[in-house]
C-alpha cells in the first residue's frame, strides 16, 4: 500500500485502480447499463460506455464524503459563500425558484419586472417592435444566443440578432438584418463595463441616430447587476433590469439576461426553460451520488482528466438546433474550472479541466472523428441527440442522424481489430450519450440545469471555486493599456512591434 492510501488520501483508491476495457465491463457488470443509464427531466442520460465501474464509483464516492460535496451542494442552496473567493453567495438556483427563500423571493420579483417589460412591448409602448438587437458578451449573449438557436424555430416572435465580438463586421452583420424603425436594444453586461459591450451599444445608439431615431437611448434597455453604470450611460432607469450579483455570467441565462430569449420565445416557454432547471436541481439536490447525474458524469470526467491525463472532452450534438451547445459549454466549463489553484489560494497539485470541444453530428464525424478513432490520445466523447424528430420533417434524416450518433458510440468502444495496421482501430474509447424526448424549453433548461451542476461537482471534488474569473482580467487589463501609446513600454518587444506594424 502506497503512503497515499495508507494516509487515507481519496484519489489513491482511484489512482490505483485498473481500469477494465469496456468491452469486459459488460461481462463482468451485467447490470452496467441499467445502472449508468438515469433518466431525469424527460433525458436519458447513458454513461455505461465510460470505464466507471462499481469499484470505481465507490471510490469516487470516498472522494465525494472526503471533499463534502454533500456540505457544499447544501451551501450552494442555502445561498451561503460558495464563491469562496469573491466572498459571495452563488444564486443562479434561486433564478429556478430553487433554495433560499430570501433569494428566490427576490429573483421571482426581478423576473416579474421582466415580465411588465415584456407585455409593455406587445403593448406597444416602444412602438411597433419587430426585432431586438442583443447585446453582450461572454456569459450575457451565449446563453440567450443558444436559447433562441435551439428553440427559435418553433417559437420565435422576433427576429433577435445577438452582438457580442468587437469587431466592426460583426456589427454589421448584426445590424444588417434590421429596421432601425422597429429595432429594439437590448444591452446586457452583469458589470456594464465590459469594453466590447460598451462600444458596441454606442454603435448601435448611433446607428439609431443616423436613422433618424429622435430617442436612441429610449430605444435602449439595459440588463446589468450594476445598475449605477447603466444609469450613468444614460439609460432611464425604467428600462433597467437589474439581476443579482450572485449570478455568475456564465450562469445568468435563467434571470433578466435571459430577456431577448424570454422575449422572443414567448414567456410561457421562459417558465418551462425555468422549471425544467429546477427538476434538474431537485435532482441534484436529493439523488445519491451513484444515481445523480451530473455528480456520476463529474466522476467520469474525473476518470479521464487525472486518472488518464486526457486533456480534451469533446461533445458532439447530434441536432442542428443544438449548433451552439459546445461554446456554451466551453465558456461555463473551461471559465468554471480552468484554474490552478484551489478555492482556498494553494496550488491544485493536479490538472484542472480539460478542454471542452465540439460541434455538430454527422458533419463532425468526417472532420474530427478519425482522431478520435484512431488518434494518439484517447478523448471522452459525449452524443447528444433528440428522440423525436420535428413535424414536418423527412423522418429518414432524423432516423439516420440518430443512427450514425449511435454509431459512433459502438465505433468507438468496439475498434476494429485489423492485420492491415492502417485500418486497425483500438477501441476502448469511451463515449457518454444523452438522448432528449424531445428539445423543448423544459429539456433544454434541465440540460443546461446539468451541466451547470457537474461542473460544480467537479469544483468540489478538486477544490475549485468554478465561480470567479480572474484570468480573463489580464487580458482585458492589457487592452486597455496598450490603448494608451504612454504605457506601452512596459510591453515586450514582439508586442510593441505588431503594434507598430498595425499602425495603432
Ligand atoms: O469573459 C469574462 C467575462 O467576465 C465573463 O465571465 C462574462 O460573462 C463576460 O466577461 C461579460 O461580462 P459582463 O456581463 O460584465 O459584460
Amino acid at each position: 500500500m502506497s503512503e497515499r492510501a495508507k494516509s487515507g488520501d481519496p484519489w489513491a483508491k482511484i489512482e490505483g485502480h485498473e481500469l477494465v476495457p469496456l468491452g469486459d465491463l459488460f461481462v463482468a457488470e451485467p447490470d452496467r447499463l441499467s445502472r449508468l443509464s438515469l433518466d431525469i427531466a424527460g433525458i436519458h442520460f447513458e454513461w455505461s460506455k465510460t470505464h466507471l465501474d462499481a469499484a470505481l464509483i465507490d471510490a469516487f464516492d470516498n472522494l465525494a464524503e472526503a471533499q463534502d460535496l454533500a456540505g457544499a451542494r447544501n451551501e450552494l442552496f442555502a445561498g451561503t459563500i460558495a464563491n469562496v473567493s469573491e466572498g459571495r453567495a452563488a444564486t443562479h438556483v434561486a433564478e429556478r425558484g430553487q433554495g433560499d427563500p430570501a433569494h428566490v423571493a427576490q429573483a421571482a420579483g426581478r423576473h416579474q419586472r421582466m415580465r411588465s417589460l415584456i407585455d409593455a412591448i406587445e403593448g406597444g409602448a416602444f412602438g411597433e417592435v419587430h426585432s431586438v438587437l442583443h447585446i453582450g458578451i461572454g456569459g450575457s449573449a451565449l446563453g440567450p444566443e443558444l436559447l433562441l438557436d435551439s428553440l427559435g424555430r418553433n417559437l420565435g416572435g422576433y427576429g433577435v440578432s445577438v452582438l457580442s465580438n468587437i469587431d466592426g463586421q460583426a456589427f454589421d452583420d448584426a445590424v444588417d438584418p434590421l429596421d432601425p424603425e422597429t429595432a429594439l436594444i437590448v444591452a446586457v453586461s452583469k458589470t456594464f463595463t465590459t469594453s466590447e459591450t460598451l462600444l458596441n451599444l454606442e454603435s448601435a445608439l448611433k446607428w439609431l441616430k443616423d436613422a433618424g431615431i429622435d430617442d436612441p437611448y429610449g430605444r435602449v434597455i439595459a440588463i446589468t447587476a450594476n445598475p449605477d453604470e447603466a444609469l450613468r450611460f444614460g439609460i432611464d432607469e425604467t428600462r433597467i433590469l437589474p439581476f443579482d450579483e450572485g449570478v455568475g455570467g456564465r450562469y445568468s441565462l435563467w434571470s433578466a439576461v435571459g430577456f431577448s430569449a424570454a422575449l422572443a420565445l414567448g414567456w410561457q416557454a421562459f417558465e418551462e426553460l425555468l422549471e425544467g432547471a429546477a427538476e434538474m436541481d431537485r435532482h441534484f439536490r436529493l439523488a445519491p451520488p451513484a444515481a445523480n447525474a451530473p455528480i456520476l458524469a463529474a466522476f467520469a470526467d474525473l476518470l479521464y482528466r487525472q486518472k488518464l491525463g486526457c486533456q480534451s472532452r469533446a461533445v458532439f450534438a447530434y441536432d442542428e438546433r443544438l449548433r451552439l451547445l459546445s461554446s456554451y459549454l466551453q465558456q461555463l466549463e473551461m471559465e468554471s474550472n480552468g484554474k490552478s489553484v484551489s478555492e482556498n489560494g494553494k496550488p491544485l497539485g493536479r490538472p484542472s479541466a480539460p478542454v471542452t470541444w465540439g460541434g455538430v453530428g454527422t458533419d463532425a464525424q468526417h472532420a474530427v472523428f478519425q482522431l478520435l478513432h484512431q488518434g494518439s490520445d484517447t478523448i471522452p466523447v459525449e452524443f447528444i441527440a433528440v428522440t423525436e424528430h420535428e413535424d414536418g420533417q423527412d423522418p429518414a434524416h432524423h432516423r439516420a442522424l440518430l443512427l450514425n450518433a449511435f454509431a459512433q458510440g459502438a465505433a468507438l468502444m468496439a475498434g476494429e481489430q485489423s492485420d492491415d495496421p492502417y485500418r486497425a482501430c483500438p477501441g476502448n474509447r469511451p463515449s457518454a450519450t444523452i438522448l432528449l424526448d424531445r428539445l423543448d424549453p423544459r429539456t433544454l433548461g434541465a440540460l443546461i440545469a446539468f451541466y451547470e451542476h457537474r461542473v460544480f461537482a467537479n469544483a468540489v471534488l478538486l477544490g475549485i471555486d468554478p465561480f470567479d474569473q480572474f484570468g480573463v482580467e489580464l487580458g482585458k487589463r492589457l487592452a486597455r493599456q496598450l490603448g494608451e501609446p504612454e504605457s506601452r513600454d512596459g510591453f515586450d518587444a514582439s508586442t510593441r512591434a505588431l503594434i507598430e506594424r498595425a499602425g495603432l
